[in-house]
């Protein structure tokens, strides 16, 4: 149980939090990577390019890299030639001068979404995306596969959690399972080591889908964020949920923990935020970056990136 100083501690907390909104213009679903020296950010496609980049020395004064495309092909022959509509790009850094890309992009024949990994020696890119020609995730009947998170956990296993996006489906007037699943890796970090396993999917809470998943591991829990609802919609926020093994079992954390992040969450900063979602956390797991509309309302002018700390313990994650 959780003392009741504790809880207003948490509630006062979050109440005051440094929340800042650092880019200007749509960043969309972005993901962070920290070099050992300074941060670097990745975006979906916009800005005329398909894998946006930004760079910061310290977390919090970010500069957008315009006109810099960190994955700009060629791609493998699984991507569509015509619209590559590159998601939600992530980027894990594996050693000195060597960084893994995982990305989503629209799928040649189906229009549906795959998943798949590039790779670098500078953080920035450019990260080539033929290092190999076969998608990492690719369930098309279930409605495809976006949103990959690269994770290291402590005895250097590589895994990358993505979302199997069923939603991409529901116009057939049913709602499909949203299964957020947990692909173990080869050293080699391209490549998968065995068949993926579900992690955690929606529920009626969540609205029609979960997506947006990203892992971090804090003082022996293993964390996960993730989005609920429509991204387009004031619905959209970040949850997470909570685990002692990485293959689970998970659990959800409902409120008053949970939602970490929902419109209406407010700090000085940034004002009230709306509808914020696609959160990733550092590997320290001291910080996140995440969007939420650029005009405070609707996504009409797109999503911004806005970054916070955070601290864990006990299950719970709390705005710092
Ligand atoms: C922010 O960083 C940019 C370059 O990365 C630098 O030119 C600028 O002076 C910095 N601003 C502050 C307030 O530190
Ligand atoms: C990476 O480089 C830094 C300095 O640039 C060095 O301190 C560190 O030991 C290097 N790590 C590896 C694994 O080579
Ligand atoms: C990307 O990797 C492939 C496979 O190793 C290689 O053939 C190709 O030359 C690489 N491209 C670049 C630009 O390095
Ligand atoms: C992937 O295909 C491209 C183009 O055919 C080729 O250059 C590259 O070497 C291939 N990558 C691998 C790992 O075979
Ligand atoms: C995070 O914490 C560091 C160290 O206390 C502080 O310098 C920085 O401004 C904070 N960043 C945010 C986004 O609150």
């Amino acid at each position: 149980m959780l003392s009741h100083s504790y809880i207003f501690a948490l509630l006062s907390g979050s109440a005051c939090a440094h929340i800042y909104r650092v880019l200007d213009s749509s960043f969309a679903d972005p993901s962070v990577v920290y070099t050992g020296s300074d941060y670097y950010a990745f975006g979906t496609t916009g800005n005329h390019v398909h894998a946006q980049t930004a760079y910061s020395p310290d977390f919090v004064n970010w500069t957008l890299l315009d006109g810099h495309d960190a994955l700009p092909g060629p791609y493998p022959t699984w991507v569509s030639k015509s619209s590559v509509s590159l998601w939600a790009p992530d980027v894990i850094k594996v050693s000195n001068n060597s960084y893994i890309m995982y990305y989503s992009a629209r799928e040649a024949t189906t229009g549906k979404h795959c998943v798949g990994a590039a790779t670098s020696s500078k953080a920035q890119g450019p990260y080539n995306a033929t290092v190999t020609n076969s998608s990492l995730a690719c369930p098309l009947s279930q409605g495809g596969a976006i949103d990959p998170d690269g994770f290291i956990d402590t005895d250097g296993t590589i895994y990358v959690t993505y979302k199997i996006d069923g939603n991409s489906l529901d116009g057939d007037g049913t709602t499909h399972s949203t299964p957020i699943m947990l692909q173990k890796m080869h050293s080699d970090g391209i490549t998968p080591d065995g068949d993926p396993i579900q992690l955690l999917d929606r529920s009626d809470l969540d609205g029609p889908l979960i997506e947006a998943p990203s892992i971090m591991l804090k003082d022996g829990i293993y964390y996960l964020s993730f989005s609920s609802n429509w991204y387009n919609t004031e619905k959209y926020d970040t949850s997470y949920g909570y685990a002692t093994s990485i293959t689970g079992p998970w659990k959800k954390q409902y409120a008053p923990y949970a939602p970490l992040l929902k419109t209406g969450t407010g700090s000085k900063n940034a004002g009230k935020l709306s509808a914020p979602g696609g959160t990733d956390f550092s590997v320290d797991g001291t910080k996140i970056v995440f969007h939420a509309n650029l005009n405070g309302k609707d996504i009409t002018k797109g999503r911004a990136m806005f970054v916070a700390n955070i601290t864990s313990s006990d299950n719970v994650i709390s705005l710092a």
